[in-house]
């Protein structure tokens, strides 16, 4: 049965409809002028000079990975910092590239925490990975200064925060580069797979756009041996769409953790999401995260809430550091004692642009019936 408050829901509007039958209609289907037009646009929003569309968020850091090692930025056997929080497929393009992921612990905005960057570095660390995860942005200063310190490049992966802010600029432009992914659960979604590379560098966005499409330089000549990693235009065109409303989305988003904030500020045994720092962040809540006492306490949450046809959950319970993959490939990692901690108590509340202030009451409600019966 579906639950009659859901985790998350995407975004829809009858242009889109149409928007999507004027492209079936038109017969170009790949890599068109709505693919080109969304890639401006992105850039354009992103303020930064350079964006070029792929397959997935994992397939365009990918292409970016072998675009560093074809320039002589990256090799085999490097190493790039890394938060272990964060979706399993941030650390799968560098590993099949041959460099290794190190696993960060993070601080109390369950974003990377720089501190624990800073000791992790060695001389074959080339780059940092923050991951700006549930819509929060890490500390963009912090690791600005380390990368400046250490010569390290900067892949802002974005796929959970597209226009959040760092100091009044949109995460995304502040690293060399960065990654968007548009996976239906996404601020911005394409009703599909998607994502993209932002960058600065504009010999790594023509050798991007090169390996996504066979390596090609004409359409029988190939320069590059590539891949099919390409974009779709219905997918193009839905996203243009979605990002002439996404201020307005996040905005929705933004008023709905204030509505948790409100329900739920001062219940005892639970703690609410970082709130934003004046002048220094805007978070654009792709997840709404509290964090209860304990591991049972978590899960009994989750069940009665389920009980009340209301979703929730992980992100996520087992930390990459963790993962059987990563076992198999390196061997047991050390341990990073915050996010093992987080992990077994966090919960992912229903969290979409379009939640209504009574379905936020209802959720809280039913968190407070169980937290205040304790
Ligand atoms: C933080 C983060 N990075 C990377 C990805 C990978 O995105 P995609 O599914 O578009 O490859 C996701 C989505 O699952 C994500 O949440």
């Amino acid at each position: 049965m579906a639950a009659k408050i859901p985790l998350s829901r995407v975004y829809h509007s009858e242009l889109i409809d149409r928007r999507i039958l004027d492209v079936v209609k038109g017969g170009n289907y790949i890599l068109g002028p709505e693919c080109k037009a969304f890639e401006e646009e992105l850039a354009r929003w992103f303020g930064m000079p350079h964006c070029v569309l792929s397959s997935s968020w994992t397939a365009a850091v990918q292409l970016l990975h072998l675009a560093q090692i074809q320039f002589g930025q990256l090799k085999a056997g490097d190493e790039i910092l890394v938060p272990s929080l964060t979706a399993f497929p941030s650390i799968e393009p560098m590993i099949h590239c041959g460099v290794r992921p190190v696993f960060c612990d993070i601080d109390d905005t369950y974003t990377i925490d720089p501190q624990d960057a800073r000791k992790r570095i060695t001389p074959r660390t080339k780059g940092i990975l923050p991951v700006h995860l549930y819509g929060r942005p890490a500390n963009i200063d912090a690791f600005q200064a380390l990368a400046k310190e250490h010569g390290l490049f900067i892949i802002e992966d974005c796929a959970q925060s597209h226009g959040a802010r760092w100091k009044g600029k949109r995460a995304g432009s502040y690293g060399e580069h960065a990654a968007l992914s548009f996976y239906p659960s996404k601020n911005l979604t394409v009703y599909g797979d998607g994502g993209a590379i932002l960058t600065h560098d504009p010999e790594i966005a023509k050798r991007v756009g090169m390996l996504r499409n066979h390596g090609r330089k004409d359409k029988y000549l190939h320069e590059k041996v590539g891949f099919n990693l390409r974009f779709n235009e219905i997918n193009a065109a839905v996203g243009r769409e979605q990002l002439k409303v996404l201020d307005d989305l996040n905005a929705g988003r933004r008023r709905a953790a204030e509505w948790y904030r409100r329900e739920l500020e001062g219940v005892k045994g639970m703690t609410l999401p970082p709130t934003d720092k004046a002048g220094e962040t805007e978070t654009v809540y792709h997840m709404f995260v509290i964090r209860l006492e304990s591991h049972d306490r978590r899960e009994s949450l989750a069940r009665h809430l389920k009980e009340q046809g209301i979703e929730s959950g992980v992100h996520y319970p087992v930390p990459n550091h963790q993962q059987p993959a990563i076992e198999e490939v390196y061997g047991k990692q050390p341990s990073l004692p915050k996010t093992e901690d987080y992990v077994k108590r966090i919960l992912s509340l229903p969290m979409f642009p379009a939640i209504t202030e009574d379905e936020v009451k209802t959720v809280a409600n039913a968190i407070k019936q169980l937290m205040l019966k304790a």
